[in-house]
């Protein structure tokens, strides 16, 4: 029964290859980062208030001047057509859907024209690539194909060390090694439906971490091991995006408050406080953990975080402690494994739902009255 955002974990498990849900369950070398991204959320304990008339109480959140069904979008994660049918734009069909934010990597399968076109209030991530020609080049491809949100994630300056990818076989391009084909035999539903079908309309998948060659092919040279240096970014890269970028700018992966204050005083609009689901820096902090110190130096920027969202309850930890609004990632990417946009549909309808009931719980009629105050302070009893 697919009840909680966890079930879908479950039975994405049962349903994909070892590799591929090893790729997106997993996080780099203990692990330390991605277990605290879920465990901080039980630290904490919520204090409610009764008797305050709660039955019209809405979840709907604005956000970088937009109306939201609900506090939470869809993280960017590029390996959704390899999960899923089409598995970037059901993604996206399904943020549509349900009004929320749907981000679409930059090292998704699916061309990012095809992408808006099935969801035009969608936001594109980007990788930067080197040369600030390439970068030119991506921006105006991704003005000219629509989009109005962008997102730079800032914090994959260095390749993070997956040792879990290496022991479950997960390579890009997938090597067919003996083991492979036995966990593919495994999969029959996966295989037939999905994996032959996107062969035969797209090649052998790589990763694709390049729009900057517009029309450039799904199936690109650039695989996620040679995507061009990134160990040279930094912040005058941020000054030449923003007086490109005529739209929203989003910083995502940061963690430093220091580096909030930066990204304001770089004019971006928004930020996601994020250690990228514990797959990068090892033993980072969870994005929430700094959330109150960020909260100072924000000013007026859109506060975001990610990592670890499973219940409604967390989403309102989030806001409590800060957060304008949150994201989530590996649980709607194992729901489009299972069946689609149907499926991701049904995973924002459960949190949304959480988040709605767990409202009433709280005595509160919005989010807007969602403060410290609901955060049990008192050291002998949390
Ligand atoms: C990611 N993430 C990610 N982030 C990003 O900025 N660009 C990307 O292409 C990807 N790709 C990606 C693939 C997979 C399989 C996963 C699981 C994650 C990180 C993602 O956006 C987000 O920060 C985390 O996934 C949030 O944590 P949870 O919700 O997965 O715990």
């Amino acid at each position: 029964m697919l009840l909680t955002l966890n079930d879908y974990r479950s039975a994405a498990r049962k349903r994909l290859p070892r590799p591929l849900y090893g790729y997106v369950a997993g996080a780099s070398e203990t692990g330390a980062a991605e277990e605290d991204n879920e465990a901080v959320f039980r630290e904490i304990r919520l204090v409610p208030k009764v008797l305050r008339g709660v039955e019209g109480r809405t979840s709907q959140q604005t956000l970088l001047g937009q109306t939201w069904s609900a506090p939470f979008g869809i993280a960017p994660m590029g390996i959704a057509a390899l999960m899923a049918l089409d598995g970037d734009r059901e993604m996206a069909r399904a943020g549509a859907d349900a009004t929320i934010p749907y981000v679409l990597s930059g090292s998704s399968l699916t061309p990012m024209e095809q992408v808006i076109e099935a969801n035009p209030e969608a936001w594109f991530q980007a990788y930067l690539p080197g040369e600030v020609a390439r970068i030119e080049a991506l921006i105006t491809r991704v003005r000219l194909a629509g989009f109005k949100t962008l997102v730079l994630t800032a914090d994959t300056a260095v390749l993070a060390n997956r040792e879990n990818n290496v022991r479950a076989g997960f390579s890009t391009p997938l090597r067919m090694t003996p083991r492979m084909l036995l966990d593919f035999g495994r999969c029959p539903r996966w295989v037939f439906g999905c994996f032959a079908r996107t062969l035969l309309r797209s090649g052998v998948p790589h990763f694709e971490n390049s729009y900057a060659e517009r029309g450039a092919p799904i199936v690109s040279k650039n695989a996620v091991r040679d995507f061009g240096r990134k160990d040279h970014l930094n912040w005058e890269h941020v000054d030449l995006i923003r007086h490109l970028w005529p739209g929203k700018l989003v910083l995502k992966g940061l963690l430093a408050a220091q580096d909030v204050a930066l990204a304001r005083e770089h004019g971006c609009d928004g930020v996601i406080l994020s250690n990228h689901g514990g797959r990068q820096l090892d033993f980072a902090i969870a994005g929430v953990r700094a959330l109150a110190d960020a909260r100072k130096v924000a000013g007026d920027m859109a506060l975001m975080v990610d990592g670890g969202i499973r219940r409604g309850t967390d989403v309102i930890k989030a806001l409590a402690m800060g957060a304008d609004f949150v994201f989530v990632g590996r649980p709607l990417l194992f729901a489009a494994s299972i069946g689609g946009r149907q499926s991701v549909t049904e995973a924002i309808n459960i949190l949304r739902l959480e988040v709605h009931r767990d409202l009433g719980l709280l005595g509160l009629n919005g989010l807007e009255e969602v403060d410290k105050s609901i955060l049990c302070t008192t050291a002998e009893h949390c």
